[in-house]
Order: C-alpha cells, then structure tokens, then sequence
C-alpha cells in the first residue's frame, strides 16, 4: 500500500514542494551565516581556528586575523609554533593562511620555541608599504618577568614576518602625564620601599605610585597585554599592561610603526588592568580592559577620553546580563575591538574563553558592541549575525 501511494503521489505537485522544501531549506537554513560564541570555530579545513589573544587587520578588501597558535594541554601556553594567521571576506568564514611568524629553534633566540608570545596585532603601513607586528613578549624560562614587546616586519599580510628584535619601550623616557618634580631616580628608601612589595602583577592594596615607572627609567617601561590602535590621522599608538600590571601605558609608535615615538602617558594609574582593546566613535576613545585575575575572567571595565593621552575616566563594567555574565564577562577577557567594513560605527568585541590546561580548544567570544546613550554597552548572545544583533 505505501509501494503504491509512494508510486502514485511522486510526482503531485504537492510532494514536489514539500520535497523539493525539504531540500532547499535546511541548506537554506546552514547558508545564512552568523557567529556562535564560545562554540567551536572551524576554519576552511574544518579544523578549530587557533588565533587566541588575536587582533584583525582590514587590509584591500580582506580581513586578516593573527593569534597565538597554541597546542595541545598546559604546554599550550607557550610559544610551541608561533603567530597563526586566518584570511576571511566575509568574517565568518576563515582560510588558514598558515604561520605568519614562527618560533626560533636557536636556545638563545628571543623567540626561542617555549617562550611565551602573546596577544600579537598587526598594522599596514601606508607609508613603507609594510606589515608590522607588535606582540608581547616574555623570554624563554623566565616566566612573566621580561614583560617585552616584540616587533616583526613583513612585505605581505600573511607574512613571513621577519623578527625585528625586542625590548621594554621607552627606555630613558619620561611619561607625558609624569609631574616635572616626580622625575627623578628612586631613593635607596623608596627601592626598598618597592622590594618589600613583592609586585606580581596582580592587585595589592597600596599601589606604590609612580615608583614602578621611576625604576624602570632607564631600562625601559614593562610591557605586557597589549593592543594597538591607528588614529583618524594614521599615528598608531601601543597600549600595554605596565608597572607589574598596576598602570596602563600608552604610547606613540614612530611614523614606520617600528619603534616607540618617545611620547607616552600613564592611564589609569594603580588601578589593574589588562586585556586594553580600543575603539574610537564620535570623536570619543573607549577603552575596554580587564582586571589581573591570570587565566581566570573577571568582570570587564571601560574607560573613556577624549584624547588618546587622556585624561580616561572609568565608566564600570559594560557587561548587561546575569549577575555571572556581568562577574566573568561571559566567560572570557578582551583582545581587540574589530571595526566591520563598510558599516558605520559597528564594532565586534573580541575576546577569549582561555583553557590553560589545555590551550588549544580556548574559544572565542564575538559579541557586538551595542551603543546605548552613546556608551558602549555588551550582552550575550547565543547566535549572531552583522546587523542582526538584537
Ligand atoms: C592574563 C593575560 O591577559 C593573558 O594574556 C595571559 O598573559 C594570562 N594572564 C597569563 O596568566
């Protein structure tokens, strides 16, 4: 009896859209793209994308995401390999493009493979027609004490990135934002005012003022989480986790992007933060950072100003949700905030689900940046697409 319905409603028009539905929907359906977060992230050849802590350069039409390559359990959380680089059209779809910059097999190379190389971000610039790369740095073996920033250089957006060298910026530079009278050496008291301290990068109840910046005059500023940001006018700035982590810095790259300009100012002085991404809408800066909390999320907090040198105020957490979602910003700390081309004031807030224990399934948290009262504002969503965020 089915043999003979089967045979003799097959071709009724009726059974010819539904099957003909039946077919065309779901690949319908599996064509609209959109971004999941948290959920795993497969690039051309189906594998997980490894880019955590990344930044994403628009350069001719193309968006190129660089990250932290790591690999497999605790290892993972150091530089095994080297920068990875993704190609996408459409930010959805991403093409591995490879290593754009590797690791050194040479021991006493500052990129000696088990150092640890993060949150790397790269710029075009017009000038020199070259792609430039600024990362954190901490050389091999000696845990989060080097706090350099490492700059690499490349004729194409995909690399390879050829390794400049390394250092803490601003050697010998006075902060912008330091008073005329504060510039000076430490007294003996006061360095061992600062040893007593014990410093490790995460909050202490008294934060010792200017201390950290006056010790590290000579031989350069600590530099760790960072990102970069180009201005309207094409200057690039270097903003990084100084001062044992106390104090964000901000800094001026020179016109090549390659070197510090010897311009920079303290931000946010004594108050913890990590993660900075940037933002610029309305004339206005925003500054996205986290707190020092390691691997483990905390609750983001943003910043604004009118200039890039400040003076930044805090204007809290920009997380809305659960009081959890607000606590851990869902789960993950920033790392960049990408610009969408072609779409006025629409900006993705990118951060990252860290797995210390085992890095390479870290995953990533898109999420669009809402503005509401001209404020940034962040929220959840399971799924997503550009334009389609509410
Ligand atoms: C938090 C930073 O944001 C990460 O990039 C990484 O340095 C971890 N700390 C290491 O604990």
């Amino acid at each position: 009896m089915i043999a003979s319905l089967v045979r003799r409603d097959f071709f009724s028009p009726r059974v010819l859209v539904t099957l003909l539905l039946a077919i065309a929907l779901p690949a319908a359906v599996a064509a609209v793209p959109s971004f999941r977060p948290g959920e795993l992230w497969p690039d051309d050849r189906g594998v997980h994308l490894n880019a955590h802590g990344g930044g994403v350069l628009w350069h001719d039409g193309t968006y190129y995401w660089y990250g932290e390559h790591k690999v497999a359990g605790g290892a993972g959380n150091r530089a095994e390999v080297g920068v990875h680089v993704y190609t996408s059209r459409d930010l959805y779809h991403w093409a591995d493009a490879g290593i754009a910059l590797a690791v050194s097999d040479d021991p006493a190379h500052d990129l000696a493979r088990g150092c640890i190389l993060e949150r790397p971000k790269v710029l075009h610039n017009a000038r020199t027609g070259k792609f430039v790369m600024w990362f954190h740095l901490e050389l091999k073996g000696q845990g989060y004490r080097a706090a350099r920033s490492g700059v690499a250089v490349a004729d194409a957006p995909t690399g390879p990135f050829r390794f400049l060298g390394s250092f803490r910026p601003n050697a010998g530079v006075w902060p912008e934002n330091l008073p005329a009278d504060a510039r000076r050496p430490l007294s003996a008291e006061e360095a061992d005012k600062l040893q007593k301290l014990k410093l490790v990068g995460g909050p202490v109840p008294s934060f010792p003022g200017d201390l950290v910046c006056r010790r590290d005059f000579a031989g350069g500023q600590m530099a760790r989480d960072m990102t970069l940001f180009v201005d309207d006018d094409g200057k690039a700035y270097h903003l990084y986790a100084s001062e044992e982590n106390g104090t964000l810095q901000i800094s001026q790259l020179t016109d090549d992007y390659l070197r510090p300009a010897g311009r920079y100012v303290r931000v946010l002085p004594g108050e913890f933060n990590e993660a900075p991404a940037v933002l610029k809408r309305g004339g206005k800066y925003f500054l996205f950072t986290s707190g020092c909390t390691g691997w483990r999320p905390n609750a983001a907090r943003l910043a604004v100003a009118t200039s890039i040198w400040g003076p930044w105020r805090s204007l809290g957490n920009p997380c809305v949700g659960t009081p959890e979602q607000c606590a851990n910003t869902f789960e993950s700390q920033s790392t960049f905030v990408l610009p969408v081309q072609g779409r006025k004031d629409t900006f993705i807030f990118m951060a990252d689900r860290w797995r210390p224990k085992d890095a390479i399934d870290g995953r990533y948290i898109w999420l669009p940046i809402a503005f509401e009262n001209d404020v940034p504002v962040l929220r959840w969503h399971d799924e997503w697409c550009i334009g389609d965020e509410k």
